[in-house]
């Protein structure tokens, strides 16, 4: 299973990065607008792309990015501007049928695609039917309003290895350990992670405890 983290914020990826766990990185208008918030620039887009290309140079992964226009001809004029940035760029596309409209325009001229706000099994159905190289189904959010959003992944596993399709999953909206570790098991492709996370998969309270032990033990020892 791979690691995205879904952050734009530069030093948590070089953060991530430098302990070689970085295969991806997934933003949306949210994530992005958090990092503009302090700008003085009126050309918001011109400012998203330098933050997604200053991404892009930490690491040679996928970078998910999100155009803000909802209707096909727009959503691909974005998704072009985007992909010059970099051909790590994948388009991150809500799934409607503008978007599938324009996932199959970008698909014709080799631009990568995410299909996203994925909540049920039908649409994950529909996102793999139009070929899709990647979808992100929101499991926090399912979870918001009272669903268990990690039974959707086990679906679609499930259902995309019996059709053999080849679209990956990224389990996007992310709230807990519980999701990553059920992701696991059921056979998601990737994660997406909020930067809070890494540092609780990471430890272990008897990992701490070992590192003490065993350095008390050395200390006796260059003590005698
Ligand atoms: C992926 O990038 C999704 O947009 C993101 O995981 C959504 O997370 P949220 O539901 O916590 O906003």
């Amino acid at each position: 299973m791979k690691l995205f983290l879904d952050t734009a914020n530069i030093e948590e990826i070089k953060k991530v990065n430098e302990m070689g766990l970085l295969n991806g990185v997934t933003t949306n208008p949210t994530i992005i607008a958090k990092q503009l918030t302090n700008t003085k620039s009126e050309d918001l887009f011109k400012e998203t792309k330098k933050i997604l290309k200053e991404i892009c140079s930490i690491s040679e992964v996928p970078v998910l990015a999100e155009p803000i226009s909802q209707e096909c001809e727009n959503i691909v004029e974005e998704s072009i501007e985007l992909s010059e940035i970099s051909s790590q760029i994948v388009a991150k596309i809500p799934l409607t049928q503008e978007g599938l409209k324009a996932v199959k325009i970008l698909k014709e001229r080799n631009i990568k695609t995410a299909l996203t706000l994925i909540f049920s099994l039908k649409q994950a159905l529909i996102a793999a039917i139009s070929g899709v190289e990647y979808i992100c189904p929101f499991v926090g959010r399912l979870d918001d309003i009272g669903e268990k959003g990690i039974e959707l992944i086990y679906n679609i596993v499930k259902v995309y290895k019996v059709y053999n399709f080849k679209t990956k999953i990224i389990v996007a909206s992310v709230r807990n350990i519980e999701h990553i570790i059920n992701s696991a098991i059921y056979g998601a492709d990737a994660v997406t992670v909020p930067y809070k996370l890494i540092d609780e998969l990471i430890n272990h309270p008897l990992t701490q405890k070992g590192i003490e032990k065993f350095l008390e033990d050395w200390s006796k020892l260059s003590n005698r």
